[in-house]
């Protein structure tokens, strides 16, 4: 992967906030943590209206079915967005914008998502970010980092072999997040 997508110019960014210790969720599945700010005189912060631009430019978010049942929880972030979720169980749509996908991972990215969108989102949780970076579907790795050191939880890296990444940005924010881009260094290709 190059880190610049594949063939067509798409390419699949995976995006998780992990606490300093390497979570991306609490057992209990609490998100208080997430609010958990410092203060870093030197960083920088982002406007609503820059934040608002960024996520327009996302086409297609791509979700396992726990991270979507959480969300719906929450209070769905996605929008009005179209929304990929990966399920083998029938779930109740709830929402126009998603759509619920079952089978083989590298299909989904090659033959349903690369066609229809570039700038595709996968969004957690962390068994579906492994199964992606096990099967070398992911181009980007953008890893926010939140101040706060969490002792236990749900790791977003498993016991993957080991594999290069070139780091491409690091951005520090004023309330102590601190957000890593990596690109893979091998380019994914669709023939496989
Ligand atoms: N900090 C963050 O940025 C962040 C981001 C996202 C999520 N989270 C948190 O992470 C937790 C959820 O993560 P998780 O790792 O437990 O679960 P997950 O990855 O969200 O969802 C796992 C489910 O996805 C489906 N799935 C995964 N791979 C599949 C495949 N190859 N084929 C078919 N289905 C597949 C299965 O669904 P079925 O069981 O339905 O078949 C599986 O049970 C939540 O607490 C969420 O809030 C945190």
């Amino acid at each position: 992967m190059s880190g610049e997508g594949n063939a067509a110019g798409a390419k699949v960014t995976l995006h998780v906030v992990s606490s300093l210790d390497g979570f991306i969720a609490r057992k209990d599945n609490s998100v208080s943590w997430l609010d958990s700010t410092g203060v870093y005189e030197a960083g920088v912060s982002i406007s609503k209206e820059e934040a608002a631009a960024f996520v327009k430019a996302i086409d297609c978010y791509v979700l396992g079915s726990r991270t979507y049942e959480h969300a719906l929880e929450l209070g769905w972030p996605y929008g009005d967005t179209p929304t990929v979720v990966v399920t083998g169980r029938k779930l109740p749509s709830t929402k126009k914008s998603v759509e619920f996908y079952s089978g083989d991972l590298k299909t989904l990215v090659d033959e349903k998502l690369t066609p229809r969108y570039r700038n595709i989102w996968l969004v957690g949780g962390a068994m579906l970010c492994q199964r992606f970076l096990e099967l070398g579907l992911v181009d980007e790795i953008r890893l926010t980092i939140a101040p706060v050191l969490l002792g236990d939880g749900l790791r977003l890296f498993g016991s993957l072999t080991e594999e290069k990444w070139n780091l491409k940005n690091v951005v520090a924010y004023k309330n102590g997040f601190v957000e890593l881009s990596y690109a893979a260094v091998n380019r994914r290709t669709l023939a496989g």
